[in-house]
């Protein structure tokens, strides 16, 4: 799962080896240093969603999701539709301020083999039900599936109070796509890392604008780190490449995607 992966990692357990030592404090605190002040930690099934509530119950300074990934929707259909829904509305409904949006939910049409489109489509629609009784804004998935995605949004838009389909390291690979990034009005942006996936490569378009490097290695080592693991304060590159392609000021930018996330999930 999406959550166990992460944590798993944290704590140094590929495919059930423990490689490395726990160095989740680490993680954090190189995070922080380059001036995080939140996490939010992203739940992709109901179990998934339970675990990362209970990590997010662990540090002030985390917060998770609750919902179910577009990969991950024939769960909703092991048992019962309903039954499952109604569990995630009760874990979102019973830890409002820990909890600030549903999902990640949405549409991904690159990864059919996982969950078909039908199951895919039908239970996107459904999980607006959540965010309509929690009134908790939609961290949304869009993947190959534009159309069907805008169609759904739209027929759905008065459910929801909001929501965001954010920029990553994926978002940054080619200079297309760099210059759909300079398109959107600053108000509408922000920014996240999807660690540990989509971490930075030296082949995307985007990376020749990183100035903040952080001490990494092949093999893990104390304070340092990892190769092909993403980390929270790899955010800051994002926030560099997406700082020179829209030629605007870091700082002053920085503020704009901080003010932008405050509005939507923590006011
Ligand atoms: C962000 O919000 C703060 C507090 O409301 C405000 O003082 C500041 O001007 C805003 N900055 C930007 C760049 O929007």
């Amino acid at each position: 799962s999406l959550f166990k992966r992460y944590f798993k990692e944290i704590l140094g357990i590929y495919r059930g080896v423990q490689k490395h030592q726990d160095d989740l404090q680490d993680v954090i605190g190189r995070a922080v240093q380059i001036g995080v002040k939140k996490f939010m930690i992203t739940g992709g099934s109901l179990q998934d969603s339970k675990d990362a509530l209970r990590l997010a119950q662990t540090n002030d300074m985390f917060f998770s999701t609750v919902g179910c990934h577009p990969t991950r929707c024939d769960e909703f259909e092991k048992d019962s539709p309903d039954q499952y829904l109604a569990g995630l509305l009760h874990l979102a409904e019973n830890n409002k301020g820990k909890v600030v949006a549903i999902g990640e939910c949405g549409l991904d049409f690159d990864r059919l083999q996982f969950c078909p489109k039908d199951t895919q489509l039908k239970y996107f629609e459904k999980q607006f039900e959540l965010s309509e009784q929690t009134k908790l804004p939609m961290f949304l998935h869009c993947r190959n599936s534009h159309t069907e995605f805008l169609d759904i949004m739209r027929r759905n838009r008065d459910r929801c109070v909001g929501g965001v389909v954010s920029v990553q390291y994926f978002s940054l690979k080619t200079e297309a796509n760099l210059e759909v990034l300079k398109s959107i009005p600053s108000e509408k942006l922000m920014i996240e890392t999807d660690a540990p996936w989509c971490g930075v490569k030296s082949t995307h378009a985007g990376s020749k604008y990183i100035k903040t490097a952080f001490p990494t290695k092949k093999k893990w080592e104390a304070g340092c780190c990892l190769k092909d693991r993403n980390e929270p304060c790899h955010i800051v590159q994002i926030l560099e490449i997406m700082s020179a392609v829209r030629e605007e000021d870091p700082l002053e930018l920085a503020n704009t995607l901080y003010n932008n996330t405050i509005k939507i999930f923590f006011s």
